[in-house]
């Protein structure tokens, strides 16, 4: 397989073509592509996005706020899923928040969301809340996930991602 590349843009920095195409992958999250249209007008919406021959396989959404970064989406392209690019594109923006001085990476996901909830388990996330209920169709609870990031302190180097 060829070398699998990173990129890190605001939302607003995306092309159109890469615009639409988060639109259409943000529907796995229930998103209209409206709402993915007004996040990406947002000064504090960045992605995180890992392509493989300059296709797009796979991104992170959040909001870069101050010293957090929060989490909206975490999407790997069902053909490159269980092979590892989910858990390597993770480790990369961990790094990543450690360049920028990030004190924590926070994020939701459905407690019944196995493969999610493993996936952060073994990057390293751990749970610091529930909310009951939190989500419909179908009913599930929520949990509150932390990456500490200062725990293991912040280095310096440049953000390559190769
Ligand atoms: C969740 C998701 C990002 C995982 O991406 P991925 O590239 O398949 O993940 P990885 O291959 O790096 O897997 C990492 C670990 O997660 C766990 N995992 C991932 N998919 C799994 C599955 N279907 N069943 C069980 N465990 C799974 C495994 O422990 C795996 O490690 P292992 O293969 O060494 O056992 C991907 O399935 C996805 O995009 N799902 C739809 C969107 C979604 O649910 N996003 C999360 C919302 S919060």
């Amino acid at each position: 397989m060829q070398e699998i590349t990173f990129n890190w843009s605001k939302g607003y920095d995306l092309s159109s073509h890469e615009q639409r195409k988060i639109a259409r992958m943000n529907t796995a999250f229930r998103w209209t592509w409206k709402m993915s249209d007004n996040d990406f007008k947002f000064d504090f919406t960045y992605y995180f996005l890992m392509y493989h021959q300059m296709k797009i396989i796979g991104y992170v959404g959040l909001h870069y706020i101050i010293d957090e970064f929060q989490i909206n989406t975490v999407y790997v392209d069902p053909l490159y899923r269980r092979k590892g690019f989910g858990k390597k594109m993770l480790k990369q923006l961990i790094h990543l928040s450690k360049t920028k001085k990030i004190r924590h990476i926070l994020l939701e996901v459905r407690s019944q969301n196995m493969s999610a909830n493993k996936l952060y388990q073994a990057v390293g996330f751990n749970k610091i809340a529930c909310r009951h209920n939190y989500y419909h169709h179908p009913k599930d609870d929520a949990y509150i996930l932390e990456y500490n990031v200062q725990k293991e302190g912040v280095i310096n180097d440049t953000d390559t991602f190769h």
